[in-house]
C-alpha cells in the first residue's frame, strides 16, 4: 500500500525513493537511488505497520542512497521524512554535534531525528518531542515521524502540504497529496501551517505546534477521482493531459457568472492588480497582461512570483494580488501571497487543485477544473489557466457573454485540433528537427509569453535548448544566434501584430532559418506551417496545442521520458 502510495506522489520527486516500517519492535529501512515506478509492493511484509515512504527531489546534498530519505537517529529507533528546507540546520547540526551526535548524510533532514530524541530525553513523550523540535526549525517542512517504541505516527506542517486521508473503520493516511491515497479514500482532512497530528491507526489528533492546544478539523469529500488521475490507454501522462485539453478547457469555462462578477469587481477596485505565478503559470499571467489591455483596457502588473517580494513598496491594503498555480502548493507563490497580505492587500488564487495552500489561503479563487495533472510538464493547466484569465478580462470589460461565447468556441475548434492526423503533422515535424541542438521560438502580443511557454516546453522534456523572443527583440541582439537550418517557430493569430511578426519571420529566413509557422494562415515566408484556427482574442490557447504535441514529440524521438524530466519535479514546494 505505502509503496503504490509512493509510486503515485512520485512525479513530484523521483530522485530517489525510500520507506521505513516497523517490523518485530525494529524499524525496517529500504532506500534507494532513481524511481520508485518499477519497485515491487511485496518488499514491505504483511504484518508490518506505522509505515513512511519518500520521494525526494534533491535540495540539501547529492542524489545518493545515503541523502535519500527516511533519515535515522544513531540508535537507529527515530526515522523521519521531510518536505521543504529546514533552514537553520547548520546551526543546529553544530548544536546537535557538540552534545555528541553523528552525521551521515549531506541534508538538512538528518537533523531532525536527532533533535526528536535529545527532546525525548526531557519529555519521554515521543509526540511531545516531535512538537518541541519542530518549534525550533525556521523555513518551510512537511514531517513525518516514527519511534521503535511508540505506536504512533506524528506529522507536522509548516509551508508544506500535508493530508490525511480517513477510510472510515480501516485507518489514516498521511501524504503530501491526495494521489497517494486516492484508491482507498476520498474524504481528507487537510492540516494548516503550525499544525501536527498524532494517529495509532484507529483515532487522530490535530494540534496546534506552538500551544499544544487540540484543532478541530472538517471531513472534506474530494471530487476528482483515481481513474481521473491515471493514463488509460495513453502511454504517458504528457500526451493523455496535452489529449484531455479536448474537454478540459470547456470546463475553465464553465465558471459561475456571480464569482467571474465578484473577480471582476475586485480588480475594478482595487487600487493596483498584480499577477504572480512560477515557469507556465507565471506565462499565463504574463498573457493575462495581454488580455486585460487589449479586451478590457485595464492595466496589470506581472511579476514572477520569486520576485514579487521585491515590489512590496507599490503594495497597500486596496491592492489585489492574482496568483496562479496548477498545484497550489508551490512554496514561491505562497511566499507572494504572505508579501501581499502583510502589506493588507487581498489575494485571488486560480488554482487547479482544490484545498491547496494556495487555495485556502485566498480571499477569493477561481478553480479551473482541469482535473489532475500529473506529467511534470504542465499542459492542460496552462490552457485552462488562459481561459480563466481572458473570461474575467471579458467581464471586467462589462462584456462576459462575448467572452464565454469565444472560449467555448475556442475550446471546441481545440477538441477538432486534437485529431490523429493533426498529431502524426507534428510528429513528422518533430523528425526533422529533432536532431538540432538549438530552437528559437517567436511571439508578439500574447504569443510572446506563449513563445516563451514554448521553449519552456521543449527544453524540459526534449533538452533541446530552446528560448523564446519578442519577435521585434531578435534584432537587438538574438538574430546572431542563427545559423543555416535552425528551426524558427513564429507564432501568429490574425490581428494588428500579424505583419510584424511576418516581418521578423522574414529577418530570420533571410538567415538561413528554417521558418515554422503556427497560426491561422499560411505564407512563402513559412517553410513548414502548422495550421491553427483564428481564435481572435483567445490565439494564445490554440496555438500552445502544437507545440506542446511538438515537444511531446521531439521527447519521444530523442528517447527521452517525458513525464519525469531530469532534475524537475511537479510540485515545487522549496523556495
Ligand atoms: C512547466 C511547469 C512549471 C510550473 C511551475 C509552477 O511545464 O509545469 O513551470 O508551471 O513550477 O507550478 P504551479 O503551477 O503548480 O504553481
Amino acid at each position: 500500500m505505502a509503496v503504490d502510495g509512493l509510486k503515485s506522489l512520485e512525479y513530484r520527486g523521483y530522485d530517489s525513493w525510500g520507506l521505513a516500517w516497523k517490523e518485530g519492535g525494529k524499524l525496517s529501512i529500504k532506500k534507494e537511488i532513481g524511481k520508485i515506478s518499477g519497485v515491487d509492493g511485496s518488499l514491505l511484509s504483511d504484518d508490518c505497520h506505522l509505515t513512511i515512504g519518500h520521494t525526494r527531489w534533491a535540495t540539501h546534498g547529492g542524489v545518493t542512497q545515503l541523502n535519500a530519505h527516511p533519515h535515522l537517529n544513531e540508535d537507529k529507533t527515530i526515522a523521519v521524512v521531510h518536505n521543504g528546507i529546514v533552514e537553520n540546520y547548520q546551526e543546529l547540526r553544530d548544536d546537535l554535534k557538540k552534545k555528541g551526535h553523528m552525521f551521515l548524510s549531506e541534508t538538512d533532514t538528518e537533523v531532525i531525528p536527532h533533535l526528536i530524541e535529545e527532546e525525548l530525553k526531557t519529555t519521554g513523550d515521543f509526540a511531545h518531542a516531535v512538537r518541541k523540535a519542530c518549534q525550533r526549525f525556521k523555513g518551510r517542512y512537511a514531517v513525518l515521524a516514527v519511534h521503535t517504541t511508540s505506536d504512533t505516527l506524528v506529522a507536522a506542517r509548516t509551508g508544506s502540504p500535508l493530508i490525511v486521508g480517513v477510510e472510515k473503520g480501516s485507518g489514516y493516511y498521511i501524504a503530501s497529496d491526495t494521489p497517494a491515497f486516492m484508491k482507498h479514500t476520498r474524504t481528507v482532512q487537510y492540516l494548516d501551517d503550525g499544525e501536527m497530528v498524532v494517529t495509532d491507526g484507529k483515532s487522530i489528533l490535530f494540534s496546534d505546534i506552538a500551544t499544544g492546544e487540540e484543532r478541530h478539523k472538517r471531513e472534506i469529500e474530494i471530487s476528482w477521482t483515481a481513474e481521473a488521475a491515471d493514463k488509460g490507454v495513453f502511454e504517458h501522462y504528457m500526451i493523455k493531459e496535452i489529449m484531455d485539453q479536448k474537454e478540459s478547457v470547456a470546463r475553465a469555462v464553465n465558471q459561475s457568472d456571480e464569482e467571474i462578477m465578484t473577480v471582476a469587481n475586485a480588480i475594478k477596485n482595487a487600487k493596483g492588480t498584480f499577477l504572480a505565478g512560477c515557469g507556465t503559470a507565471g506565462k499565463a499571467c504574463m498573457a493575462a497582461e495581454y488580455f486585460f489591455s487589449v479586451v478590457a483596457e485595464h492595466h496589470v502588473n506581472f511579476t514572477p512570483a520569486s520576485e514579487f517580494k521585491l515590489y512590496h513598496h507599490f503594495l497597500k491594503p486596496e491592492s489585489l494580488l492574482i496568483v496562479v498555480s496548477q498545484s497550489g502548493e508551490t512554496a514561491d507563490v505562497l511566499e507572494a501571497m504572505s508579501v501581499a497580505k502583510a502589506k493588507g492587500a487581498k489575494v485571488l488564487s486560480i488554482v487547479n487543485v482544490v484545498g491547496s495552500s494556495i487555495d485556502r489561503a485566498s480571499d477569493y479563487t477561481l478553480h479551473i477544473n482541469a482535473g489532475p495533472e500529473r506529467a511534470v510538464a504542465s499542459t492542460k493547466a496552462l490552457t485552462g489557466q488562459l481561459a480563466v484569465l481572458l473570461l474575467v478580462s471579458y467581464a471586467l470589460a462589462g462584456k462576459l457573454p462575448e467572452g464565454k461565447k469565444l472560449l467555448l468556441e475556442t475550446a471546441a475548434q481545440i477538441n477538432d485540433m486534437l485529431n490523429p492526423r493533426y498529431v502524426e503533422r507534428l510528429r513528422k515535424l518533430a523528425e526533422r528537427i529533432k536532431e538540432r541542438e538549438d530552437l528559437y521560438i517567436i511571439g508578439k502580443s500574447w504569443n510572446y509569453p506563449m513563445a516563451l511557454e514554448s521553449a519552456i516546453k521543449i527544453q524540459e522534456v526534449s533538452y533541446i535548448h530552446a528560448e523564446g523572443f519578442a519577435g521585434g527583440e531578435l534584432k537587438h541582439g538574438p538574430i546572431a544566434l542563427i545559423e543555416e537550418g535552425t528551426p524558427c517557430i513564429a507564432l501568429f493569430g490574425n490581428d494588428e501584430v500579424t505583419p510584424d511578426i511576418l516581418s521578423n519571420s522574414v529577418q530570420l529566413k533571410a538567415r538561413g532559418a528554417f521558418v515554422i509557422g503556427v497560426g491561422p494562415e499560411n505564407n512563402e515566408i513559412f517553410d513548414e506551417w502548422i495550421r491553427v484556427p483564428d481564435v481572435g482574442n483567445a490565439q494564445a490557447l490554440a496555438n500552445i496545442i502544437p507545440i506542446q504535441v511538438l515537444a511531446y514529440e521531439l521527447a519521444i524521438q530523442r528517447g527521452k521520458d517525458p513525464d519525469m524530466p531530469r532534475n524537475l519535479a511537479k510540485s515545487v514546494t522549496v523556495k
